[in-house]
């Protein structure tokens, strides 16, 4: 039996209707008509504190993300674009994923990752471009294909539906590509012991890694 392959999306922002968490939504729904097992992490809903090194205990909310992103065979990242970039609310849940340097294998390793911004004005491909940075940095694999959305206000109503029958398409082909990726990438080893040690070596992210090589 093939096996079940898993969607997180993780993105939205604090505002009460928030545009970049509908966007999600219908790229989760793509996902789902490809076949994947969706769950949403609603950036709101979580509620994170802010990110701080050598905590003793780490909160429940943490937990949760960290649990939930790395049983994740693919992912989906949705922020709005704050001042020329992601909002601060979402990079600080990125900043979290920092606790998966342990976990084998290490960060987003073998996993992809489709990107999602919703702007105000006429760009949005800041966010995006910064959060694939991010992907890269964790180890993980964007598609190529992104969905910056601008002048986000001109196609949610104020319930947050989208009213934009070519995004919804697109956001739902973000949905599929990111599940037919997410299962070739399952269905091998791709990155091998071997790889993920090159990596370590030419890039170490701390001394640990730095001293292990
Ligand atoms: C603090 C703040 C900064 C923003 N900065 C930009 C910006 O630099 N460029 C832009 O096009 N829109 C900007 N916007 C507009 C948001 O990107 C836009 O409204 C987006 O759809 C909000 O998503 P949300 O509903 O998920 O919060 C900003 C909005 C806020 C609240």
């Amino acid at each position: 039996m093939a096996k079940e392959i898993k969607v997180v999306g993780l993105g939205g922002s604090l505002a009460a209707q928030s545009n970049s968490l509908a966007a999600l939504k219908v790229a989760l729904e793509g996902a789902r008509e490809a076949g994947a097992k969706t769950t949403l992490l609603d950036i709101k809903e979580l509620n994170l504190p802010m990110y701080a090194p050598d905590l003793s205990e780490v909160p429940e909310s943490v937990e949760q993300l960290c649990r939930t992103v790395h049983e994740a065979d693919g992912l989906l990242w949705s922020s709005p674009l704050y001042h020329g970039t992601i909002s601060g609310s979402f990079k600080n849940a990125l900043d979290w994923l920092q606790l998966l340097s342990k976990r084998e294998p290490a960060y987003l390793t073998d996993k992809v990752v489709g990107l999602i911004s919703t702007a105000g004005g006429t760009q949005g491909l800041q966010a995006v471009n910064t959060m694939e940075f991010v992907v890269r940095a964790l180890r993980g694999w964007a598609v190529p294909l992104v969905i910056p959305i601008p002048q986000a206000w001109r196609v949610f109503d104020k319930e947050g539906h989208l009213q934009d029958e070519k995004i919804t398409e697109q956001l739902h082909a973000l949905g599929h590509e990111v599940t037919r990726a997410a299962r070739h990438f399952s269905s091998k080893v791709l990155t091998t012991p071997d790889a993920e040690q090159a990596e370590a070596q030419v890039q170490p992210l701390n001394q640990e890694e730095a001293s292990a090589s």
